[in-house]
């Protein structure tokens, strides 16, 4: 503020001492260096010649240590920062009290124009008025104690212990020459399994020696916590937000507005940038105040939003490691870097290119059973299920096109599948075929109940497999309630205007107002509806696909006996998980008898009901999933909602990808992974990071049957599968995208 107008008079109070703080070292980027120069150079001067700088991430686990560069952090003490900021403001005019505990209810606050909170994540300030700033806090799960060592690390260090009482591990950076930031952390569990809840402080800090010796090399952990006893040194990270920033004449800054976990290390960088942008905009010409405290919120909020958001995936998968401890430690390490899903597979490649090769050659020999040491994305490796082998990881996912007459797949159809077959996919999914007339959801879905729907299919399985190399998979399902609606770009869900046919489901729980209640299902009716499930296997064996898929997700007739939101029958096939789970199964089981053992069957799950508890819980789809494992399912095709009309989703990038992640870590199965995956460095991330293991994509697939070409191009990969009419176009489209990367990564340099 001084700076940009040194008539502001300005005070700072401050409770502690001068150069008292907690913590030790803070990390930021060399974009957050930037910032401050550019606002700044005076104070960036000076922590430009005092900061630690490193490139190199170690990652310690089970034995090995997996080493990648180009990470650009910087690191400096807490108390050097706030000594040079201290510095910096009496320089420039600025009155710092000390030892100056603030009260909020203190009638002097009104007397200055603005009052800025900038009173850290325990703000007396923000918790004085709960209401006026909305404000909302999370209490995560694993415990964390941030302390000290004279030990210098020379690369950012994750170091992963297994322990009789569970994983422990620490975060370790230098932030001076002679000292390091040295955070431990371990699920609550694993805390009292140690006994940390009933030690000293200084008993803890001997514990995390004797724990992490081998990585301190003799030298000592210290605290300057030492206003905390006993246990109360280690920590919940608590992650606030509040919808209002600011109040009367207070305005909350930095960790009183919002908090971000310190494992993305953005804290003081969140803090650092308020402060430049609300002295920016308090000292624009023109705008009053009120203006500026909003405007301040409305930027700030958006780019704090994203980092928490980042800052969430992070805090999780610490929370949940022990879903990654089976990994190998390269996979691991590739798993812990990407976490937040801010960095991704090519930001690695420009990080580090060799260590991202040395990435890609182990899944490419893992992924070939040691057959190829090739170094290239992980989309295009191969992927067996049972003795069906697809030449890469993209799927093109299933999509009604509310287009057949009677059932049966027309000239659309066939132009439609043929297109996407030769576009490079590995693997085509059907639309939902529905089996019996009334199992459809609109007059226009395709079936599999008669003679002509097995000879409309062969012709496009056969179209399939003479031109192109993709494998095609026969996706079958039942409407349910969800049943007799229009076609969908004349209204989702919306009842015919007539001609309506009569609909059944688990219970009589109508889709929605306007939808019809379906009638209750009989055992005879359960009886009719796995024959056709099985009659339509048949008919698919003889159209010659390679794959069948159950579809019982998304509120159809199976999702509906699935989710406690529509079944709500009181017999053995509702109430618990498994009573809900027992017909679906009934079916799957039964279309497995029927379908030959060397060809490999999906089940479409949706992993939660986005309804809380009170639906299908992330939770619950790892049971689910490995119901149907143990039913024969090969592949569980992950996807979410749709199950009930009220569904409250949280979309975003890749938004379904931490189910599938989930469903295949804890349950140790095969999956695939759908939802806003669009671009070919999202394939790569997710399926190195081992969240799934193939990637669906459906939307992009509408406007673009040519993806996994356009792809290979981008990625220069020569050896996808291009029709050899096609050989020309391909050539000329990865020419002229390389010479584009090589033009754009010439502008960046
Ligand atoms: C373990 C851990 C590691 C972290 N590592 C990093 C990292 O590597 N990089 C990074 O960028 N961020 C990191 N952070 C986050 C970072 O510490 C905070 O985001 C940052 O300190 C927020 O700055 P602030 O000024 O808003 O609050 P604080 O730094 O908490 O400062 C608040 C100040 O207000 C004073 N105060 C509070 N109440 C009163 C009162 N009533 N009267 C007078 N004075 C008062 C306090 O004494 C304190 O000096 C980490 C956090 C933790 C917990
Ligand atoms: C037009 C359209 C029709 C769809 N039809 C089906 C379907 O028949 N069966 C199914 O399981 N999912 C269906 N879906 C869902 C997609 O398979 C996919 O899960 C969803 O669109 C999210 O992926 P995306 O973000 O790549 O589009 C359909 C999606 C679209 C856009």
């Amino acid at each position: 503020m001084n700076l940009r107008d040194p008539s502001h008079e300005i005070e700072v109070f401050e409770r502690n001492a001068p150069g008292v703080t907690f913590g030790w070292g803070v990390v930021f980027s060399d974009l957050t260096v930037d910032n401050i120069t550019r606002n700044d150079p005076g104070s960036a001067k000076t922590i430009n010649e005092e900061l630690a700088h490193w490139d190199d991430i170690d990652v310690h686990f089970r034995g090995e240590t997996i080493t990648s560069g180009g990470h650009g952090f910087i690191g400096i003490g807490r108390k050097r920062l706030l000594e040079i900021l201290q510095d910096r403001a009496r320089a420039l005019g600025v009155v710092l009290h000390f030892n100056a505990e603030c009260d909020p209810t203190d009638s002097k606050w009104r007397d200055y124009d603005l009052v800025i909170a900038s009173d850290g994540s325990n703000s007396r300030f923000r918790d004085a008025q709960p209401e006026a700033f909305g404000v909302d806090v999370d209490v995560r799960a694993n415990k964390f104690v941030w302390l000290g060592t004279s030990k210098v690390f020379d690369a950012f260090t994750f170091a992963f212990e297994e322990t009789e009482h569970g994983w422990i591990w620490a975060h370790a950076y230098r932030f001076a020459p002679d000292c390091s930031t040295f955070i431990v952390e371990c699920s609550e569990e694993t805390w009292r399994s140690f006994g940390f809840d009933r030690m000293s402080q200084d008993e803890s800090i001997a514990s995390c020696e004797r724990l992490f010796a081998r990585y301190l090399d003799g030298h000592s952990l210290q605290s300057n916590a030492t206003h905390l006893v006993g246990s109360a040194a280690w920590l919940n990270f608590k992650r606030i937000k509040c919808e209002r920033w600011s109040s009367g004449n207070v305005i909350l800054l930095g960790d009183a507005a919002h908090t971000a976990h310190f494992s993305i290390g953005s804290g003081t960088k969140l803090a650092l940038e308020d402060a430049i942008k609300l002295a920016d905009l308090l000292n624009r010409k023109g705008l009053s105040l009120e203006a500026a405290l909003d405007e301040y919120q409305a930027e700030r909020s958006l780019e704090v939003l994203k980092l928490q958001n980042s800052a969430r995936n992070s805090t999780e998968w610490f929370e949940t490691l022990e879903r990654y401890t089976h990994f190998e430690p390269l996979q691991f390490a590739y798993s812990l870097l990407t976490r937040s899903q801010r960095i991704s597979h090519e930001n690695l490649r420009l990080r580090d290119r060799e260590w991202l090769e040395t990435v890609e050659r182990w899944f490419w020999k893992r992924a070939t059973e040691g057959k190829s040491n090739k170094t290239a994305p992980p989309m295009f490796a191969p992927f067996k299920l049972r003795e069906m082998e697809v030449m890469n990881r993209v799927t093109v996912s299933p999509m009604a096109m509310y287009s057949a007459v009677d059932g049966v797949p027309n000239d659309f159809h066939f132009v439609h599948y043929g297109e996407r077959a030769i576009g490079g996919a590995g693997l085509v999914f059907t639309e939902m075929t529905c089996v019996s007339p009334e199992g459809r959801i609109s007059p226009g879905c395709t079936g599999m109940w008669n003679g002509d729907h097995i000879a409309a299919w062969k012709r496009i399985v056969d179209f399939v497999h003479t031109q192109s190399k993709a494998k095609i998979c026969l996706q079958l399902g039942h409407s349910g309630a969800k049943g007799s609606t229009k076609l969908g770009w004349e209204g989702n869900d919306v009842p015919l205007d007539d001609g309506n046919w009569p609909v059944m489901a688990a219970s009589d729980v109508p889709w929605s107002p306007v939808n019809q209640v379906p009638r209750p299902m009989t055992r005879a009716d359960m009886d009719t509806v796995r024959d056709q499930f099985v009659a339509a296997v048949r008919m698919g064996l003889e159209a010659g696909f390679d794959m069948v898929e159950l579809h019982a997700a998304h509120g159809y007739l199976l999702a509906g006996f699935i989710s406690p939101l529509q079944n709500k029958r009181t017999d053995e096939y509702g109430g618990s998980l498994e009573n809900r789970l027992r017909f679906p199964l009934e079916v799957f089981a039964a279309m497995r008898a029927a379908w030959p053992k060397e060809r490999p069957m999906s089940v479409r799950i949706s992993a939660t009901d986005w309804a809380g508890e009170s639906g299908i819980t992330p939770d619950e789809a790892v049971l689910i999933g490995e119901t149907f494992a143990q039913e024969g399912a090969d592949l569980i095709d992950v996807s979410a909602g749709q199950t009930w009309a009220g569904q409250q989703p949280v979309y975003g990038r890749m938004f379904q990808t931490p189910f599938s992640d989930r469903i295949r870590n804890e349950g140790k199965l095969a999956t695939m992974a759908v939802g806003n995956i669009y671009e070919p460095d999202h394939a790569n991330s997710i399926l190195a990071a081992g969240r799934a293991d193939l990637v669906a994509l459906a939307r992009p697939h509408l406007v673009d049957p040519f993806w996994t070409l356009r792809a290979a191009a981008a990625l220069d990969y020569r050896e996808v599968a291009v029709p050899p009419q096609y050989l020309n176009g391909m050539a000329q489209l990865a020419r002229n995208m390389k010479r584009e990367a090589e033009a754009a990564a010439a502008l960046r340099v």
